[in-house]
């Protein structure tokens, strides 16, 4: 774990978390005030925001501002920029997404659009927002939650994945454009994750397809890893441990060989591997995040 004392001084006084109610975002929350920052938490539900954020304030003793705001507002820009104007924000992690499950042909196009919204548009927002007060202190950090799906094209994750790859490459450049500058910028091509909407679709695999971990198929090592998901705080220490590390990061290394692996086939053969690891649930998840 890096020293929090110079964490602090790096990404300090105040983080902000875009997606902090539940979940990795409350992973995310816990963790930046653990090593001592304050922290804006903003998520559109105003009760369980409310309830977190006062358990927060009360773990680790630092001051916690509920923000209760839909990223999907194309004005959110303006909201965030008025509920932060007196705060120096040093720490920025986007972390929420609109993940519409289901083939391209089927999902309603406002769905389809409010997941751009959520996982394109509002990240840009939100970093054109944050990142010049960041520059022109000469230090901060910024984090942009994406996905290993993020890598290549996917049956039932259409916006989705190509969403999380926008992520991916935007903090690329920001990462190149800003570090001169003291930010650090990195993206997390986060694997399976115990959130509640994972968990939800955790149920629906097949454990007969998921018990090859050695195997050197990127798939089965996929597989695998579904039956086996990080922490939300796994995930949290992963990406404030590594930040500064360079654009990309995981939250464990059998994330980045898989990439890797799936990374040097063609391509036809990495969507496929993408496309058999969706046909390794048995049914549509209950819940999915929206
Ligand atoms: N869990 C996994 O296995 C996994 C795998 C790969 C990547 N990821 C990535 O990890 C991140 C977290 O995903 P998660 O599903 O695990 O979610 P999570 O961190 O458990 O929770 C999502 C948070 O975002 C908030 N949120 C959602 N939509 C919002 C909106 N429109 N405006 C404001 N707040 C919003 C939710 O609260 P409200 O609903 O109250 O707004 C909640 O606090 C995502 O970027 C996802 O792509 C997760």
């Amino acid at each position: 774990v890096s020293n929090p004392v110079s964490f602090k001084a790096k990404y300090g006084p105040w983080a902000l978390i875009a997606g902090a109610s539940m979940g990795i975002g409350r992973a995310f929350s816990h963790s930046a005030a653990a090593r001592g920052l304050n922290v804006v938490m903003l998520a559109r539900g105003a009760e369980l925001l409310e309830e977190i954020a006062a358990e927060v304030r009360a773990e680790h003793g630092v001051e916690v501002r509920a923000l209760a705001a839909d990223l999907a507002d194309p004005h959110i820009g303006d909201v965030v920029a008025a509920a932060t104007d007196d705060l120096e924000v040093g720490l920025f992690v986007y972390n929420a997404t609109v993940a519409p499950a289901g083939r391209f042909i089927d999902v309603p196009l406002d769905v389809q659009l409010l997941s751009v919204a959520v996982n394109c548009a509002t990240p840009v927002i939100l970093c054109n927002l944050l990142a010049p007060a960041m520059a022109a202190r000469g230090r901060g950090g910024i984090g942009l939650v994406s996905s290993t799906g993020g890598t290549q094209g996917s049956i039932n994750f259409g916006t989705y994945n190509a969403g999380k790859a926008f992520e991916w490459i935007l903090a690329e450049t920001l990462w190149a454009e800003l570090g001169p500058a003291g930010v650090d910028v990195a993206t997390i091509l986060v694997g399976p994750t115990s959130s509640p909407n994972y968990n939800a679709f955790k149920d629906t695999l097949d454990p007969a397809l998921c018990n090859k971990p050695d195997s050197p198929l990127p798939l089965d090592r996929a597989r695998a890893r579904l039956m086996d998901p990080s922490t939300p705080q796994e995930v949290a220490e992963a990406l404030y441990d590594q930040l500064g590390q360079g654009p990309v990061l995981f939250s464990r290394p059998t994330d980045g060989s898989i990439i890797a692996d799936t990374l040097a086939l063609p391509r036809e053969e990495a969507v496929a591997v993408w496309r058999e690891l969706q046909e390794t649930s048995t049914h549509v998840p209950e819940r999915q995040a929206r």
